[in-house]
């Protein structure tokens, strides 16, 4: 799961893809494709709404995207046309474009949508993405 800041959206996605696998089956995690947060908690308003709907996000520490990370992982999400522009510039070859997909195309496929930022916003920002998230997860937790 990756986003900008790896601290509002693909800590959610995160959270909530977690709870719908199976750890011993699934290996899920996030980064951001800025590193200006390694390090950090997720933001107060992710934890609080992850937490409103019964998730701990607080064991997660911001990361930064590695283009080794293309070798990792079998599927990468992306929240926005920007994160993906930004991730399919360090892929070496078309295997490994094609593992990114923008996260809200499990929803609305092809309509290429954003998971809107909503590090500048109010809370309700974050209950907006909550929800369009536990929807992408739903779809991709039935399909792994
Ligand atoms: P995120 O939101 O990409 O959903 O984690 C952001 C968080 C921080 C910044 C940008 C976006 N920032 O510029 O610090």
């Amino acid at each position: 799961m990756v986003c900008l800041g790896n601290i509002c959206r693909s800590p959610l996605a995160e959270g909530i893809l977690k709870s719908k696998v199976n750890a011993s089956e699934v290996f899920v995690d996030s980064a951001g494709t800025g590193g200006w947060h390694v390090g950090e908690l997720p933001d107060k308003r992710s934890i609080t709404v992850a937490k409103r709907y019964g998730l701990d996000i607080t064991d997660q520490r911001g990361k930064k995207f590695s283009p080794y990370d293309f070798e990792t992982y079998d599927h990468i999400f992306v929240m926005d046309n920007s994160n993906y522009r930004d991730v399919i510039q360090l892929a070496k070859d078309q295997t490994e474009i094609e593992k990114v997909k923008l996260i809200l195309n499990e929803v609305f496929p092809g309509e290429n949508m954003d998971v809107p930022d909503p590090y500048y916003g109010g809370d309700n920002g974050f209950e907006n993405v909550f929800q369009m998230l536990d929807e992408a997860c739903e779809k991709i937790a039935r399909r792994l």
